[in-house]
């Protein structure tokens, strides 16, 4: 057995000789940049025609890689051959898909900066979100190893006299698996992971923006030697391939994370049965969040800035954890505003790769521009007190924005933007506050700052949300530590990283053996 799962350390980068070996390492994945990427299905290599060059978000003319792109064809062969080698591996035994999983974290730990460095290039990473990221990835091939080793003990059941029973986790079939590219090495290798250490074969379509990170933890799987055909790498385009994945017949069950309405339209798809099928497909999806933290009067205020600032503004507020609105008690509501100005104002907004950037660009020129135009509603909606601006126009730069006075029910209150914008409101109680906190279509990440004991009981009943934080940030689920995963419209309320996550890949078979 392994050793009790722990979370992997960050690199401390106050140290100086971890910015010299990140330094060599970002020079090391620049100067492997522009490669091609072919599809990989059944451990075949495919290029195809049509090819999509993924860049870089800092500096728009640097290419990242040129990934082949799948068309229907190729996605019936993936889905073909995924359910082909599902009759084989779901006979696998359960401890070597474990074992697959503990040496690709093996590795991953031991070249942790040539994946950290490459997420710097291509999802406009810091090194400090990179090297998190990575750390996240490590931590959920650990940890879904060691579920998938305790799943397969034999399973607690009431005893009887005259019978054996015995309850196995088997797994479902053919899943597609498409991750979202805001953490596209740790979201995706977790997603990914946990689908094929169940005893599942998978086709992956990574997020069209970061396919290359993907395709590096596509060539890890190779390296520790997992079966071809287990996980089938098939880029391509959402609308078409994706469409066609999810409807698919021998599609057992989709694990998607990603926006809202492309979750709402795989669950819908999802739901009609097509010729052949013989299943009730199985969606798993983790959507948005329109997190809030809720600022009380009795509060350390220093925390509450600090908190803010780095969960509306870390990677740039891309994160469906980020705090994307803050609610303050009108006693403390003009403190807490000064407070997160003067540190958001002081974040250095550059090419992540420079050791001094606190904060990147956003990923693309369509969240570029979907940004912006949700800062023109706030300065309709709001009063700008910081930001609103762009930054070095060879990638997708957006300052950190702060409105202040927004009412709850605002759009720049109730819609996703995804980037590095927040809204400030006013609330005249503890009560209130806790009410325009809960006034959205999401409940993913919440946070409460405060030194009222009676009023941090009152949000653990009410603040309705799958992770709620107190007295801290809203963001940096760890796994095993803080199983991650939201209610209403951010997703099918699953956990990430937590003890339920395997469960949702795999059925129960009871059998009862009368001698
Ligand atoms: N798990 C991440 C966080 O907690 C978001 O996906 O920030």
């Amino acid at each position: 057995m392994r050793s009790e799962f722990k979370n992997e350390a960050f690199v401390n980068f106050k140290e100086e000789q971890s910015n010299v070996e990140y330094d060599a390492a970002l020079k090391k994945a620049e100067a492997e940049l522009g490669k091609e990427y072919p599809l990989i299905i059944g451990g075949e290599r495919i290029m195809t025609d049509r090819k999509v060059a993924s860049l870089n978000p800092a500096n728009k003319k640097q290419t990242i890689g040129i990934v082949s792109q799948a068309d229907t064809d190729l996605a019936e062969k993936a889905i073909q051959t995924a359910a082909a080698t599902f009759e084989t591996w779901k006979r696998t035994d359960p401890g070597e898909r474990a074992r697959y999983l503990f040496r690709a974290a093996a590795i991953l730990r031991r070249r942790k900066h040539e994946f950290s460095a490459l997420m710097t290039f291509e999802a406009g990473k810091t090194r400090i979100e990179a090297d998190v990221e990575t750390a996240e990835a490590i931590d959920f091939l650990e940890f879904y190893g060691r579920e998938m080793q305790r799943l397969s003990q034999p399973q607690p059941l009431t005893v009887s006299e005259e019978e054996e029973n015995e309850l196995y986790y088997i797994p479902l079939g053919v899943g597609v698996v498409i991750p979202p590219w805001n953490f596209p090495l740790a979201i995706m290798a977790g997603m990914t992971s946990a689908a094929l250490v169940t005893g599942n074969t998978v086709v992956l379509k990574p997020a069209s923006t970061t396919p290359v990170i993907a395709a590096k933890f596509m060539a890890l799987l190779e390296e520790v030697g997992l079966p071809p055909g287990v996980v089938n790498f098939l880029p391509g385009p959402g609308g078409q391939v994706g469409d066609y994945l999810v409807d698919h017949p021998l599609t057992r069950f989709i694990s998607f994370t990603g926006s809202r309405d492309v979750g709402l339209r795989i669950n819908e798809r999802a739901a009609k049965t097509h010729p052949g099928q013989k299943w009730i497909k199985r969606v798993v999806a983790e959507m948005g969040g329109k997190d809030a933290i809720v600022v009380d009067k009795e509060a350390d205020l220093d925390l509450a800035a600090d908190t803010i600032t780095l969960s509306a503004f870390g990677f740039s507020g891309q994160k469906c954890s980020a705090c994307s609105r803050v609610i303050v008690h009108e006693d403390v509501y003009d403190i807490v505003l000064e407070k997160v100005v003067e540190r958001a104002s002081q974040l250095v907004m550059s090419n992540p790769a420079d050791v001094s950037a606190n904060l990147g660009p956003v990923i693309d020129e369509k969240a570029y521009a979907k940004i912006l135009e949700y800062i023109e509603i706030g300065k309709q909606e709001g009063r700008l007190v910081l930001g609103g601006g762009t930054g070095d126009s060879n990638g997708f730069f957006i300052e950190p924005t702060i409105f202040a006075d927004v009412d709850s029910r605002a759009r720049i209150s109730q819609e996703e933007i995804f980037g590095p914008v927040v809204a400030f409101t006013k609330a005249k109680s503890f009560d209130e506050a806790l009410d325009f906190a809960n006034n959205t279509d999401y409940g993913l990440t919440g946070a409460v700052i405060s030194r009222n004991g009676a009023n941090l009981e009152k949000a653990r009943r009410e603040f309705f949300v799958g992770n709620l934080y107190f007295n801290r940030k809203c963001t940096g689920a760890l796994v095993g530590t803080h199983p991650f995963g939201g209610f209403n419209m951010s997703g099918t309320d699953s956990k990430a990283g937590g003890r339920d996550y395997l469960l949702l890949f795999t059925q129960a078979k009871l059998v009862s053996d009368r001698f």
